[in-house]
């Protein structure tokens, strides 16, 4: 017995020794994939999306095209880099349970696309849902997560949008971090779209979890409306992301939907103000109309660097609304190195005739910003050039529905 007792006492301090080993290695593990996590979508994410212009019409003949769009009309060159295939593109589940694409609209398969869009020095999104079912009834990923994402990473997926369709009873905050942890696991950095429409507040658990979440149902293209289902108008949105300002931030931001610019719904004011403000919102920019074709206008909106400039600053810090004076606001969004983009944002149906004095306000919540000890240059960031200094004021007709943008900076 005495022998037996000698004996166990080194094998259970070896048994110790590799359960502790295990443990700090599988520690360490999750710590890495984590960080590789947590590194992505420094700055919202640029992209393209299928669903907004084409819906269930997808294909890959379309989804090539789009990407050499994407390269010859100088989208790419402004930054936008993902492709997003929406719902539809899935059709079944093969008999070990693998996520099977359509295999008449894309003949040469997933893997075969995001290689063609690799070779572009772009990147490939997909979508799924969390349910059992898309919100289009095609095959979801409940009971697949750890499935689904080894073989997203098996194909070259980039970033994954998550709808929340036939959720069935599902707790929001634990069916996202499941897909969160199969994205984590898998050994391929994918972006984690969550797309709750914003209905168990993921600003509140969304951060670490997933990169990005959408705040509201879906977007119309229309100014300022609201369907019975819940579908939004782009003013719309902005009232409901106007108090989130505070979860905004580098690798985790408040998703204000796709952009409908493009798609033909709103006037060419109305679309500056839609591109202005996701850009002062720190918003994701997923383009949603079809690249193929855009006319002179909407290439204009969708590249003016000056704005996505404003919607990719370092700081990542979301606009506050500081001034609301009921159909005329002033948004301020503080930049890195000291500057500041404001946008003055007419939602009246006549125009603003703006007479602004720097001096009379104080944007409280930026203090790197002081407009009564330093001279600031204003640059319009629409008409691409100076227009005045802080020392005295900015007069402009705004336009029915239409913005001033600006982008302050320090005089030299
Ligand atoms: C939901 C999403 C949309 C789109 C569709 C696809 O409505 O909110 O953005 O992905 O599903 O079915």
């Amino acid at each position: 017995m005495k022998q037996m007792k000698y004996f166990l006492t080194p094998l259970f301090l070896c048994l110790l020794v590799i359960t502790i080993q295990a443990q700090t290695s599988g520690d360490k593990l999750k710590i890495k994939q984590d960080s590789m996590f947590n590194s992505l979508a420094a700055t919202p994410p640029m992209g393209w999306n299928s669903w907004n212009k084409f819906g269930c019409k997808i294909s890959e003949k379309l989804l090539r095209e789009v990407a050499d769009a994407m390269e010859s009309s100088g989208m790419k060159d402004a930054g936008y880099q993902y492709i997003v295939i929406d719902d539809c593109w899935q059709v079944d589940r093969d008999s070990t349970g693998n996520i099977v694409a359509d295999p008449v609209s894309f003949p040469n398969g997933i893997k075969a696309l995001a290689d063609y869009i690799h070779g572009k020095g772009l990147k490939l999104g997909i979508y799924s849902c969390a349910g059992s079912l898309t919100c289009q009834g095609r095959p979801g990923s409940r009971g697949y997560q750890f499935q689904d994402a080894r073989q997203y990473a098996r194909w070259g997926i980039d970033y994954l949008k998550y709808d929340w369709c036939s959720s069935e009873g599902q707790k929001a905050e634990a069916a996202y971090k499941t897909m969160s942890d199969a994205l984590k696991a898998c050994g391929r950095p994918i972006v984690f779209s969550i797309c709750e429409w914003g209905e168990n507040q993921p600003w509140k658990w969304g951060k670490g979890i997933g990169h990005l979440w959408r705040t509201t149902p879906d977007i119309r293209d229309c100014y300022e409306c609201k369907f019975d289902w819940g579908g939004v108008g782009v003013v719309n949105i902005i009232d409901s992301l106007a108090n989130l300002y505070s979860y905004a931030g580098p690798g985790h931001w408040n998703d204000a939907e796709m952009l409908e610019i493009g798609n033909g719904g709103m006037t060419y004011d109305e679309y500056l103000t839609h591109f202005s403000m996701w850009a002062m919102l720190a918003a994701p920019l997923m383009a949603g109309n079809d690249l193929r074709s855009m006319s002179p206008e909407t290439k204009e909106i969708l590249t003016n660097k000056d704005v996505i400039a404003v919607d990719q600053d370092s700081l990542g810090q979301q606009a506050i609304r500081f001034m609301d004076m009921g159909d005329h606001e002033i948004w301020a969004k503080p930049l890195s190195k000291g500057e500041i983009a404001v946008c003055f944002m007419n939602r009246a149906d006549k125009e603003w005739t703006l007479d602004y004095n720097w001096q009379k306000n104080t944007m409280y919540f930026a203090t790197q910003v002081n407009v009564y000890k330093k001279v600031y240059a204003i640059r319009d960031l629409w008409k691409h050039k100076v227009i005045g200094t802080t020392a005295s004021n900015t007069k402009q007709i705004i336009p029915a529905h239409g913005v001033l943008m600006v982008r302050l900076s320090v005089q030299k």
